[in-house]
């Protein structure tokens, strides 16, 4: 038997424990454990590793900004252990033959555990992927994504994806609602993309939801969390809470939804600390520099973040603004659910997934860093914790920042949940 030890996150309270791991399995949880090798962690904590159900690893045709090797690694250095890729590849995966490509050609590339979004046209493709983790449909044009046809081909989605028993997550912009015009800076871009737009494709979920589960993307108004079906699930990004259009960021923070007005991030960041929010998710979404370096309304909308959430949201968690038991639900078990995934708590009977963090340490945030192939972060400079080891299903995978094992990350599947 495995054994980790440490200060261990469980229910919200932290405690010393030593944590058995068989087959990739947390087994036991006691105070002590005899085992071979034992991982001694000593005063550190021990938290489930994240579940990040929102990135682009941009792998097939895109590889350039990014892939699933590199992708996973920052990952993993950011004590994330399960991601969720997004559709929008070249080709996109919108059939049951491009979704078979890329799980071909990703199989044997993952350093973590991973899910595919399948990125149905009409309801006609959800059957066809029957081996996507879920479904993603885009209500606005953003990136390289085609939005839903009408309202009869988006009910007519839902309906296939109630019937597959996996959810819909959707990407909520109404283009009804953007204004005209040329956005040459961050507060344009909002003004273009305006929260109005978040609303108002909300609520167009909602009308024809019928028995689906839906998750709503990167919500980043408390008005959009808010608008939300009963029984829906949401998340909002690091950068909706932490970055603003009063950030000097220029095309870096060109990203779709927008970035918001500090009072509008502020009202976010207060929805996060009622429980309005379900999950954080990265929606990471790296361009090259080269890309970035385009005039503001030419430039490509997106940023990297799937190695800074633990880090930069952490920071909160140790100031004492964002309780540990939230931070835990919203970075890992919540989003373990939505996946019906084995994951996101550590508990005997769970996948082995988890961070090491010595809380005591502060360091800043570089691209170099997180390990990005973009080069680039929104965060860059600024104040971060990074975990010191990741574990996926009991193998050590990154730790001080390097990655020691690769290549062991697994599809989860529908039928594993
Ligand atoms: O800013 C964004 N970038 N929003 C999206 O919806 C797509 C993403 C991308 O793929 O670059």
């Amino acid at each position: 038997m495995l054994v980790v030890e440490g200060r261990a996150v469980r229910h919200g309270r932290i405690e010393p424990a030593a944590i058995g791991i068989e087959e990739g399995k947390i087994v036991a949880i006691r105070k002590q454990l005899r085992g071979d090798p034992v991982y001694r962690y000593a005063d550190a904590l021990i938290l489930p590793g994240g579940v990040d159900v929102h990135v682009h690893l941009r792998e097939p045709g895109l590889t350039h900004k990014d892939d699933f090797l590199s992708g996973t690694e920052s990952a993993a250095i950011g004590g994330v252990t399960t991601v969720v890729d997004m559709p929008n590849t070249k080709p996109p995966v919108t059939d049951g033959a491009a979704l078979r490509e890329k799980i071909r050609l990703l199989s044997g590339s993952a350093n973590i555990d991973f899910g595919l979004y399948g990125g149905p046209a009409t309801a006609a493709g959800v059957p066809e992927m029957k081996r996507a983790t879920a479904f993603k449909v885009y209500l606005a044009e953003s990136g390289n994504a085609v939005p839903v046809g009408t309202d009869a081909d988006l009910a007519g989605i839902l309906r296939a994806v109630g019937e597959s028993g996996s959810f819909l997550a959707a990407h909520c912009e109404d283009p009804e609602r953007f204004a005209a015009g040329v956005a040459k800076s961050l507060s344009d871009h909002h003004r273009s993309r305006p929260p109005e737009a978040e609303v108002a494709a909300i609520e167009r979920v909602a009308r024809l939801r019928g028995n689906a589960r839906v998750h709503i993307a990167h919500v980043t108004t408390a008005e959009g969390a808010r608008s939300r079906p009963a029984g829906a699930t949401c998340e909002t990004t690091p950068h909706h809470l932490l970055l603003s259009t009063t950030s000097n960021l220029g095309t870096r923070g060109k990203v779709n939804p927008p970035l918001r007005p500090d009072a509008t991030r502020d009202a976010l960041w207060r929805e996060v600390l009622e429980g309005g929010i379900d999950m954080f998710a990265s929606d990471h979404a790296p361009h090259t520099l080269e890309e970035k370096s385009a005039r503001f309304e030419d430039a490509p909308a997106g940023v990297p973040g799937v190695a800074t959430t633990f880090p930069v949201l952490f920071r909160y968690v140790r100031r004492q603004i964002l309780p540990l038991e939230r931070f835990v639900s919203m970075f890992s078990e919540n989003p373990a659910k939505l996946l019906r995934a084995n994951k996101g708590e550590i508990a005997v009977g769970r996948d082995a997934d988890l961070l090491v963090v010595d809380p005591r340490r502060i360091e800043k945030v570089t691209a170099r860093r997180c390990r990005y192939k973009c080069e680039w972060t929104p965060f860059e400079g600024a104040e971060a914790t990074f975990p010191t080891a990741t574990f996926v299903r009991g193998e050590l995978v990154a730790q001080e920042g390097e990655l020691v094992t690769e290549r062991i990350g697994r599809m989860i599947t529908p039928t594993e949940a």
